[in-house]
């Protein structure tokens, strides 16, 4: 892996577009919670940083879905995209624009990258056979086409890989094909296609995998794909279809997978483009700019990131990806998620019952580098809330909160009962900040949590409760007290890419509002507090029942 130590002066984040053909779950949030963190924490430093995203609108998925419910898919995409936006600020991901593959921006990009990588000779036409459904008059996707696997005999199994025995093969292969639209025997028909040269890219691909910053399992995976060689890839559909069609043709279609990558830059287009903004264009995408741009995915489409993306940016002269971070799945209790087990969760019947910074610090708390799946287990979900967010952060303020307000006026002491811890909290903020900069989020918050625990310590050892009853001990309680709330303040920095909203409530309290990474180093002496309001409430056995309840 390659170090991060230089910082860049602008650095672009782009977090995978979600198919606009369906809600959100809470699985699909483990990646962007990630990448907000991460923004939210380049942000606290001071960093320019952009933080794009978009619905990727386009394909047979999405055409089907709105034919099944007799409405225009790009009436569906809109409704799925406003809906996604929803959820998305809901749970306090804050992109700073958000568009759609379905745009003008996208089309223009998808024609000009297009041209470029014809002009370079880098697409042929090929003709193939594929899968054909007559009664639905269309060509199959590979998802559309089951069957027995041509391996191991495995009966039902998806047109391009069986679940039974992992192997992948060509869709004409599978025995006894069967239409999932028609349930009748496809038939072959041939078309002409384009490709991608991919093998053009082969060498560029090698040297340019072991410039930037991507995990070594996900480098492990590239390297047995150079093995296996790489193919030429198909970047057309014939109609039925819905997306760009392919100029100077009558009814070829872009492919979803080439219109939506380029809808990374789409989405910077509409920004730039807007009245009064202060991004260029030409300072993100350009060959020599010194932007850092870095993808954040899921571990299914690597392939697309690490392969065709760069290929396609290369070959079109664009600048690459500096930096792929990887994410896993989400498994519930230890099982892939399931609707009959009431944990395929919507990111909506979540929020409607709980606070979403909860699985904001579960996930941080889950998260690491590496792209293993992680889990979410309904028990130890409401344990490392309780136990850390609330018993160990929160608990801090509430116990020294209560004597600075009503025995003191709200006013802190003029000086810190234990300088040397303080300073030692504020000396951890070089090594969270390194955990947070390498996506070790896990590691951070056991950091802080251990930080928690002292701070409580602290007070255990004190005992400000029993000094109160004695009025010769005044002083030394507020002293104690604000020592407390300065803890506290060090670690709601810490806190603030991960619980932004609780943190903006705690600054509230604390009178010190829109801090920044940098302030941790900020002592709060002479100085007036608010009435202290509970920051979080404890989640119960109960709020997770009614989730799945209501997911059933
Ligand atoms: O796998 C998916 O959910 C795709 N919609 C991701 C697209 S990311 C990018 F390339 F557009
Ligand atoms: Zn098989």
């Amino acid at each position: 892996m390659k170090s991060e130590d230089q910082k860049p002066n602008k650095i672009l984040v782009f977090n995978a577009l979600p198919y606009a053909n369906g809600p959100i779950h809470i699985g699909h949030l483990v990646g962007y919670i990630q990448a907000d963190i991460w923004v939210r924490f380049q942000k606290l430093q001071g960093l320019q940083c952009l933080y794009l995203c978009a619905s990727d609108a386009h394909g047979t998925p999405i055409m089907l879905s709105a034919e099944e419910i007799g409405v225009e898919p790009r009436d569906l995409a809109t409704k799925y995209t406003l809906q996604h936006q929803e959820d998305f600020s809901d749970f306090l991901i804050q992109f700073d624009n958000y568009h759609t593959t379905d745009s003008k921006e996208n089309k223009e990009l998808v024609e000009t990258i297009f041209a470029s990588l014809s002009g370079a000779g880098h697409i042929e036409k090929k003709i193939i056979e594929q899968a054909y459904d007559e009664q639905q008059k269309m060509f199959l996707p590979d998802r559309y086409v089951r069957g027995e696997c041509p391996n191991c005999g495995q009966v039902d199994q998806y047109g391009d890989s069986c679940e039974h025995c992992g192997s992948t093969y060509k869709t004409t292969d599978l025995i006894n094909p069967i239409s999932v639209l028609s349930g009748e025997k496809p038939s072959l028909k041939t078309s002409e296609h384009y490709f991608l040269k991919l093998k053009n890219f082969e060498s560029m691909l090698k040297g340019w995998i072991e410039t930037i910053d991507i995990h070594d399992s996900v480098k492990a995976k590239l390297g047995e794909w150079f093995v296996t060689g790489l193919r030429n890839w198909d970047i057309s559909r014939d109609e039925p279809y819905f997306g760009f069609k392919i100029p100077g043709e009558e009814s070829k279609y872009f492919y979803v997978w080439l219109d939506a990558p380029v809808g990374y830059l789409a989405s910077l287009k509409h920004l730039c483009d807007q009245d009064n903004n202060p991004y260029q264009y030409d300072d993100y995408f350009s060959k020599d700019t010194t932007t850092r741009l870095i993808h954040f995915i899921g571990k299914d489409i690597i392939y697309f990131h690490t392969l065709f993306w760069p290929a396609v940016l290369e070959g079109s002269g664009l600048k690459k990806p500096d930096g792929i971070y990887v994410n896993g799945f989400l498994t519930v209790n230890g099982k892939k998620m399931s609707k009959s087990r009431g944990t395929l969760i919507k990111a909506r019947t979540y929020l409607k019952q709980l606070n979403p910074e909860y699985l904001r610090y579960y996930y941080a708390y889950k998260l690491s580098s590496g792209i293993d799946d992680i889990d979410l287990d309904s028990n130890d979900f409401i344990n490392r809330v309780n136990s850390d967010l609330v018993g160990k952060w929160v608990n801090i303020a509430s116990r020294c909160a209560k004597f600075i307000n009503d025995d003191f006026n709200n006013q802190l002491s003029s000086t810190i009962n234990d300088p040397e811890l303080l300073a030692n909290f504020q000396g951890e903020a070089d090594a969270i900040a390194a955990m947070y900069q390498n996506r070790e989020t896990g590691q951070a918050m056991r950091a802080i949590m251990a930080l928690a625990d002292r701070a409580n310590q602290y007070l255990d050892q004190q005992k400000p409760w029993v000094l109160a009853k004695d009025e010769s001990q005044k002083h030394q309680v507020q002293s104690i007290c604000t020592m407390g709330l300065n803890l506290f303040y060090v670690l709601m920095i810490y806190l603030k890419p991960v619980v932004p909203s609780i943190v903006k409530n705690a600054e509230i309290f604390l009178n010190a509002e829109k801090r920044q990474w940098s302030d941790v180093g900020e002592t709060l002496i002479d100085h007036q507090i608010r009435d202290y309001n509970p920051l979080l409430v404890r989640l119960k056995t109960e709020d997770i029942d009614a989730i799945i309840d209501a997911s059933l």
